[in-house]
C-alpha cells in the first residue's frame, strides 16, 4: 500500500532542512514524507513520527528501519508531542487528514464508495464512531455538526432523514449512510452530496479540529527560533483554522506570502492533491 506525499518538493524546500537536523513529523502516516526528510537530514540527523493510528505505524516502521535509531515512532496524536519530544527542534510537518491507507481499507469506515462499519476513528483504541454519532445524537445536534464541519446548507434535512431511519433500524454501514444523504438532498452536482457529513463526521469523531490548536502551539513551542513549520491542508475550513492560530500566535510569522498549491502536474497524477495548501511558517 502506498500514500503518494503531497507537495513533498515544496515541503522539503520549505523546511530548509540540512543534514543534522532534528525534526518531528507530526502525522508520520505511511511515512513517504518522513523517509525523504530523513534523507536530507542524514548522517546525523533524527526524526521523531507521530500516528494516532497504530497500523499505519506498523507499516512505517518497517519502511524507514534503514535509518535505525535515527527514528523515533510515537503512537499518539501529535497534540501530546510535548509529553514526547524535548526542546529544541529545527523543523516540524503537519499533513492533516487521513491516508490513503484509511480510505482503501473498507472496514476503516471512511469511504461511502467502499461500504464498511461506520467507524472513522484514527485511534482504534478511542471508544467513539461515526456510527454513535448518527445513532445516538440529537436531531438538532447532528443539524449543527453538519453545517459547521461539513458547510451543509441542507443540514437540518439530513439530520432529518436520519433520524427518521434510525427509527425504523439502527445504521451501521457507510453505503446505507450514503444513501439516506442522498435521498435527502438529491444533488445533481459534481461531488456526491455524503461527502460533507462524511467530512463532519470524521472531524468530530477524532475532534480533529481540538488537536489540530493543541498540535501546532505545541510544535510551536518546541521550535528553535528561526526553526520551521510546514502544515498541509485539505479543505477550506481546516486551511481557515490553520491560518488564524498561526495569526493568533506572535511568535510565528509566515514564511510565503501566499499558501502553496500543487503544481498542475501534481494534481494529474494524485487526485488528493488537487485540494491541498501548504502553510510554512517560522519561529520568531
Ligand atoms: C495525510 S496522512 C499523512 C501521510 C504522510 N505524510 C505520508 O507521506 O505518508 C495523515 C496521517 O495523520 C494521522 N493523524 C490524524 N490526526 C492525527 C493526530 N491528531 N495525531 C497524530 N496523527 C494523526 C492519520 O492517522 C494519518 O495517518
Amino acid at each position: 500500500m502506498t500514500h503518494v506525499p503531497v507537495l513533498l518538493h515544496e515541503v522539503l524546500d520549505g523546511l530548509a532542512l540540512q543534514p543534522g537536523m532534528r525534526i518531528v513529523d507530526a502525522t508520520v502516516g505511511l511515512g513517504g514524507h518522513a523517509k525523504a526528510m530523513l534523507e536530507r537530514i542524514q548522517p546525523e540527523g533524527t526524526l521523531i513520527g507521530f500516528d494516532r493510528d497504530m497500523r499505519n505505524l506498523a507499516m512505517t516502521e518497517r519502511r524507514l528501519d534503514v535509518f535505525g535509531d535515527n527514528v523515533q515512532l510515537v503512537n499518539e496524536s501529535f497534540a501530546r508531542m510535548c509529553e514526547f519530544v524535548n526542546a529544541p527542534v529545527d523543523a516540524v510537518l503537519f499533513d492533516l487528514g487521513y491516508s490513503s491507507a484509511h480510505v482503501d481499507d473498507a472496514s476503516r469506515g471512511f469511504s461511502f464508495q467502499n461500504d464498511g462499519p461506520l467507524d472513522m476513528r484514527y485511534d482504534l483504541r478511542q471508544e467513539l464512531t461515526a456510527a454513535d454519532i448518527v445513532n445516538g445524537w440529537s436531531r438538532e445536534n447532528m443539524a449543527s455538526l453538519f453545517r459547521t464541519y461539513g458547510e451543509e446548507p441542507r443540514s437540518a434535512d439530513v439530520a432529518k432523514a436520519i433520524h427518521d431511519a434510525r427509527r425504523v433500524d439502527r445504521i451501521t454501514r457507510t453505503s446505507e449512510l450514503a444513501d439516506i444523504v442522498a435521498s435527502a438532498i438529491k444533488s445533481r452536482g459534481k461531488t456526491h452530496p455524503a461527502t460533507r457529513i462524511f467530512q463532519a463526521l470524521r472531524i468530530a469523531v477524532n475532534n480533529e479540529f481540538g488537536e489540530i490548536e493543541k498540535g501546532i502551539y505545541a510544535a510551536a513551542d518546541l521550535l528553535i527560533p528561526g526553526g520551521r513549520m510546514a502544515i498541509i491542508t485539505f479543505h477550506s475550513l481546516e486551511d481557515a483554522l490553520v491560518k488564524e492560530l498561526v495569526i493568533k500566535r506572535h511568535d510565528l510569522e509566515k514564511v510565503n506570502k501566499h499558501v502553496i498549491k500543487p503544481q498542475y502536474q501534481e494534481t494529474q497524477r494524485n487526485r488528493r492533491a488537487r485540494s491541498a495548501k501548504l502553510r510554512i511558517v517560522k519561529k520568531i
